[in-house]
């Protein structure tokens, strides 16, 4: 195995960050590295914001409290939809499966029972603390471009994961925000573009318990198709 091969291989995503600042030299480094990324047509159409400090907590605490209103009343929820749609409508196996699984080894490790909801809900939030990761990055695109823009951006953040992973840090990728982007996007003053992701990245907090979560892959057989 190349050390690539085992940066990707152990790359996983990190549910709690200690407070350990990045330092921006470094951040900038990694940034500059995911810009390699191939895109079509060479567009690069990725935008990033590299959020911190009293903004990154202004926009957790928007969103954490349109989150606890609508909890209270479901109605609100209607008004936060999704800008392009992440996931099915219907799910059917093997997805559902997967998906179920992800999330009972998720709340297995943590010791949430099915059913406990208002543990489910104080997990669930900890998504818009950036797992109180030091650094938060929301990827944007401008509303002219293409479908396939969204392409350019997954592989830029999959770069970009796997280069802080090669400096000695973490990250989570992070669909949970898209919901909120009428929330966000303002605050950052990207009105016009649309949200693809956030990520948190920072140093995992290696006594976290939710750490050890180390999701399995499908085997060959069940997603490759060979031919000749
Ligand atoms: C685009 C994208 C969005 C994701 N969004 C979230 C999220 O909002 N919250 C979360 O806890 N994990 C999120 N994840 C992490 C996935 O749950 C994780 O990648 C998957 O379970 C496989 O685990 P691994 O990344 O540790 O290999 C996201 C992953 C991707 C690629």
């Amino acid at each position: 195995m190349t050390e690539i091969d085992q940066i990707i291989r152990e790359r996983r995503s990190i549910r709690a960050f200690t407070s350990q600042p990045v330092d921006n030299a470094l951040l900038k480094e990694i940034l500059t590295t995911a810009s390699y990324a191939p895109s079509g047509t060479n567009t690069q159409a990725w935008k990033v914001y590299v959020v911190t400090g009293e903004m990154k907590d202004k926009i957790s605490n928007a969103v954490i409290e349109v989150i606890e209103n609508t909890r209270k009343n479901p109605e609100l929820g209607e008004q936060y939809q999704e800008t392009f749609r992440y996931y099915p409508t219907e799910w059917v196996s093997p997805y559902i499966d997967r998906r179920r699984q992800n999330g009972w080894a998720l709340y297995g490790l943590l010791g949430i029972e099915k059913g406990d909801k208002d543990k489910m809900h104080a997990q669930h939030l900890r998504n818009y603390r950036f797992f109180d990761a030091p650094v938060a990055l929301f990827f944007t695109l401008n509303k002219v471009l293409g479908d396939g823009a969204k392409l350019d951006t997954a592989m830029f953040m999959q770069n970009l994961m796997l280069s802080a992973k090669s400096h000695g840090l973490d990250t989570c990728a992070q669909a949970a925000w898209n919901k909120y982007h009428s929330i966000v996007l303002p605050l950052l003053g990207a009105e016009n573009e649309i949200l693809v992701s956030a990520m948190a990245l920072g140093y995992a907090d290696t006594t976290n318990i939710v750490n050890t979560l180390k999701p399995p892959r499908a085997g060959l057989d069940e997603f490759c198709v060979w031919k000749s």
